[in-house]
């Protein structure tokens, strides 16, 4: 284990040790240091059940992680240990607190955002030992110097939609291998924040020109949003998918490869789980591409992956009080006659980034539990940067808290941590990563190394406490030959 991760950030736990647990061992150890810096705690057997519940779900998928959805060296190592592809994207955003004013901003609001590298997601993924053909360019647009990077680097699975990257492509990277990227204009339920990719008008006359310029167009991409799968706009988009198969192929592509996209849902309250998503995506692939057509699939599931296998733990810095203006308010029916603002130790230009990614408005969790005759207020949550701009919650009911308490996230791995190893001036959350043995036994069958002993074997056909039956959910194939990569 310890070639896996650092020891210092990775504890082994037994059954029934709790992220909670790591919590408070860790916030003991930092109050006696006055330590304020924010943290995240990783447990990682929660994402060995994600993966081997997609893999059930989902028998013909391959997984391909979007890197900018958490970098992290645990993450990333852990998923390429389960075979897992990675895509990687040049469209990657920073919040620039110069830039950036609202969490939320309007479509087609203020350019509020900074690229980050292609170049350092995908040396973070080759630099643990991920071979090139597992690793997909899957941003539509993209930069001369990236397709170049990601040519010199062995990279050739990339997506395009438009004639402008298909002549870039075809100059600087002639051996690459296309996906051609379909819209919402052909899937008529996609949900409007699906903006990339072309009409099905368009597909003929690109795979004409890939086809008059020698580019390889291998399959067709898609990607319908992050806020909640309809299994109806899957279908669409798979029929969709099937009609530019066929166009391709009548024009001498060899199209053999589909990729479905991300969006699956990383917690449990959505009104779809990811089974009953599933059930859509495998009749219509019956439907379309029927097991035998040759054609193999993929998806990009990034915070189905990673969301709730994170909790944050942000301490408050600094407090205003605010008098309640209007008499008779609620605050004064309640007793309370102010309002609270708290300053965390990390903001929407950090941790909170996800905000900027159509995650929910976190609800926060005391570390202290509250004294019961506390009057509570209206409190909100504001991160380090400037008072108006750091906006992270509003309208929340909290107990009077102090400087140095602690508030936990739950359910924050998604979008939250730089996506690549770029120089930051701010220092990042670290992550201390835990792991059941149970899990990590798992790991080892899944790539088919065999338990050691008598009562190895044993522990892993019980069901375990926390609800998964290893001997059921392991009776899914590795999706790629595991690599030995740690
Ligand atoms: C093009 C594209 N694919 C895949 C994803 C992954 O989405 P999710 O994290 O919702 O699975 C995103 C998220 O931004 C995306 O923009």
């Amino acid at each position: 284990m310890n070639r896996y991760l650092k020891e210092s950030n990775f504890l082994m736990v037994e059954e029934g040790f709790t992220t909670r647990d790591l919590l408070e061992n860790l916030l003991g150890e930092l109050c006696q240091e006055s330590e304020q810096q924010a943290f995240f705690v990783a447990d990682l057997g929660d994402i060995v059940k994600k993966h081997l519940r997609f893999l059930k779900a989902l028998p013909r998928v391959k997984p391909y992680f979007p890197v900018k959805c958490n970098s992290s060296e645990g993450v990333i190592r852990l998923l390429a240990e389960l075979g897992a592809g990675f895509a990687c994207a040049n469209k990657h955003y920073k919040p620039d607190p110069e830039l950036v004013a609202d969490p939320h901003p309007a479509p087609g609001g203020p350019a509020a955002r900074v690229p980050f590298s292609l170049q350092a997601e995908i040396s973070r993924v080759q630099g643990i030992g991920v071979p090139a053909d597992r690793i997909f360019y899957s941003s539509p647009c993209k930069q001369v110097a990236h397709i170049r990077y990601a040519a010199t680097h062995g990279v050739r699975l990339m997506a395009f939609d438009n004639q402008v990257e298909l002549s870039k492509v075809a100059r600087s990277h002639p051996r690459a291998r296309l996906l051609l990227g379909i819209t919402a204009d052909s899937i008529p339920s996609a949900h409007p924040s699906m903006t990339f990719g072309t009409t099905l008008k368009s597909c003929q006359h690109l795979l004409e020109t890939a086809k008059e310029q020698a580019v390889e167009v291998v399959g067709v991409s898609f990607h319908l949003g992050s806020r909640g799968l309809e299994p109806q706009a899957l279908a669409q988009a798979v029929a969709a998918a099937q009609l530019v198969f066929d166009m391709g192929t009548e024009l001498g592509h060899h199209m053999h490869l589909l990729d479905i996209g991300g969006g699956f849902p990383g917690t449990e309250d959505t009104r779809a789980p990811l089974e009953e998503i599933a059930a859509g995506i495998n009749s219509a692939l019956d439907l379309y591409f029927p097991e035998g057509s040759g054609v193999d699939v993929v998806a990009r599931p990034g915070r189905y992956y990673v969301t709730s296998a994170f909790t944050l733990a942000v301490s408050i810095t600094a407090l205003e009080e605010i008098p309640m203006e209007q008499p008779g308010s609620d605050e004064e029916e309640c007793g309370s006659k102010k309002s609270l603002v708290y300053h965390l130790s990390d903001g929407i230009y950090g941790a909170f980034s996800c905000l900027l990614f159509d995650s929910p408005c976190p609800q926060p969790r005391l570390h202290k539990r509250p004294c019961p005759e506390q009057p509570w207020h209206s409190s909100s949550l504001r991160g380090p940067g400037g008072p108006g701009e750091d906006r992270i919650a509003d309208g929340l009911r909290l107990p009077l808290l102090h400087l140095g308490d602690w508030l936990l996230f739950g359910n924050m791995g998604a979008y939250s941590m730089p996506a690549s190893s770029l120089p930051s001036t701010e220092p990042q959350p670290r992550v201390s990563y835990t792991m059941s043995c149970m899990a990590w036994k798992a790991i080892q069958l899944f790539q088919e190394k065999p338990p050691q002993t008598e009562d190895d074997r044993e522990t892993l056909c019980t069901p375990l406490s926390c609800g998964w039956e290893m001997a059921e959910t392991l009776c899914v194939t590795p999706v790629f030959a595991p690599a030995g990569i740690i």
